[in-house]
């Protein structure tokens, strides 16, 4: 029997695409937040990075931490199975991450922008419970109001007045600020602590 990806055929799951989002990428990665997240997570810490992608940021991460990339695209995670047979990496869903393992810090590098804000919040909820005490945050976001579709994609884009909105139930913000990307502050990081009594 064949078993069908529900996703099969949508940009990031097909290997034309993956193809095509590699060369478009390449020689981008998230170093600078990297370096920011440091200040607030220790090295040796467990972390578990969502939407690894083609692993850019999952190699630099893994120079400094425990780190367990993912994605919800298989294509990326045979992929990166197969470029770093050492690693470790799961298949997940940025919404519902069904993993029973416990992290020291989360990190998503313009991945988060692809859920509603309604499975933003189930996201918020989740990562709570996959935080040990003390727990860190690290996730960056295109900056701008309202959503938008980009090659067939929901494209959700976030504000710095929004932001502690979503997150500020679980999570005390430690550092939010707008930087380029592309452009002059086309984008968020944001990077908070879990809450030792969640509202
Ligand atoms: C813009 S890429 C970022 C990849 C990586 N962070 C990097 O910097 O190279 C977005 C990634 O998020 C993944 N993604 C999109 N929606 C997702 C979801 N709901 N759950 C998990 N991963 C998702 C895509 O498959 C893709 O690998």
């Amino acid at each position: 029997m064949i078993i069908l990806d529900d996703m099969e055929g949508a940009y990031y799951h097909t290997k034309k695409s993956v193809d095509e989002y590699i060369k478009m990428a390449e020689g981008i990665n998230g170093s600078e937040l990297i370096e920011k997240l440091k200040d607030f997570l220790p090295e040796n810490s467990t972390v578990l990075e969502i939407g690894s992608g083609p692993g850019s940021d999952w190699e630099i991460l893994d120079t400094y931490y425990r780190v367990t990339g993912s994605d919800n695209s298989t294509e990326f995670v045979n992929r990166l199975l197969s470029k770093y047979p050492n690693g470790q990496f799961l298949k997940l869903n940025a919404v519902t991450l069904g993993t029973d393992q416990k992290f020291n810090g989360i990190y998503s590098n313009k991945v988060l922008h692809h859920l509603t804000d309604d499975e933003l919040h189930t996201s918020i909820n989740r990562q709570y419970e996959l935080l040990e005490v003390d727990g860190i945050i690290c996730h960056s976001f295109w900056k701008g109001e309202g959503s938008e579709v980009f090659k067939g994609m929901f494209v959700n884009n976030h504000t710095e007045k929004e932001l502690p909105t979503l997150f500020g139930d679980k999570f005390e913000i430690q550092l939010m600020e707008s930087y380029l990307e592309f452009e002059e502050g086309d984008s968020i990081l944001l990077i908070a602590r879990k809450n030792k009594i969640a509202k």
